[in-house]
């Protein structure tokens, strides 16, 4: 009679690595066709989405931040420490885009909503694998999506200055931490276990990220948001 086994090998870091790629790509492909879905209403202003900006980038500082303090690998707490840097530098130039457009921010809180769905989930993940996973490799593989989305429809509302400060200056520190992700993966998602955690990890952050961005159209209307 024969008998069947199971047994768990791990693949290599690099081929669950390009493996995940093309399970995010699929829903990142999906999630980008939804942000750029239907009429963006006359209400829906390039400056109000831009202050949604401010909350996303003033979140993603925020746990870069968090995350590097309690990391102990060398080559992760430092790619946090660089993309802490950048999201606050997006931020200040996301400030100065507004006030071009004349919005005067005396007042504003990016925190005031309190944490999202997406800060909740990433904040409760421990491990270095699962933060370059979902909050390096996936997150910002979801912010250079929905910025492309952003930035085309800043061209259409006549606006290729803020169209620019995307393309040109944002999105490139985007892929960088996407990139940042993929190394860190490559170095640590080396166990079965390790690759799960960094699997389930992402697939969470790509459906909450899809939730919170069907929500605020149904609720609000909001479209085209740029991500962080
Ligand atoms: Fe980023
Ligand atoms: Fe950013």
């Amino acid at each position: 009679m024969m008998t069947t086994t199971t047994t768990t090998h791990a693949i290599t870091a690099e081929a669950f690595v390009a493996a995940l790629d093309a399970e995010n790509r699929a829903l990142l492909d999906e999630l980008g066709r939804k942000s750029a879905a239907g009429q963006a209403g006359e209400a829906l202003s390039v400056a109000a989405l831009l202050k949604l900006a401010l909350r996303n980038e003033y979140e993603a500082a925020d746990l870069a931040a968090a995350w590097m303090a309690d990391t102990r690998e060398l080559d992760a707490k430092l790619a946090l420490a660089r993309q802490c840097g950048d999201e606050a530098k997006h931020y200040r130039w996301i400030e100065e885009r507004l006030r071009a457009l004349g919005v005067d921010l005396g007042g504003f809180d990016p925190a005031a909503p309190g944490p999202s769905p997406l800060l909740v989930h990433l904040r409760g993940l421990t491990t270095t694998v699962e933060r370059a996973a979902a909050g390096q490799f996936t997150r910002e593989a979801i912010a250079v999506v929905r910025n492309d989305v952003f930035a085309a429809f800043c061209e259409e509302r006549g606006d290729p200055e803020t169209a620019a400060l995307y393309r040109d200056r944002i999105q490139p520190d985007e892929r960088h931490h996407h990139e940042l992700g993929r190394r860190l993966l490559c170095t640590y998602a080396v166990t079965p276990e390790a690759q799960a955690r960094a699997r389930d990890a992402a697939r969470a952050t790509l459906r909450i990220a899809e939730e919170v961005q069907e929500l605020a159209r149904l609720k609000a209307g909001v479209c085209r948001a740029p991500g962080c």
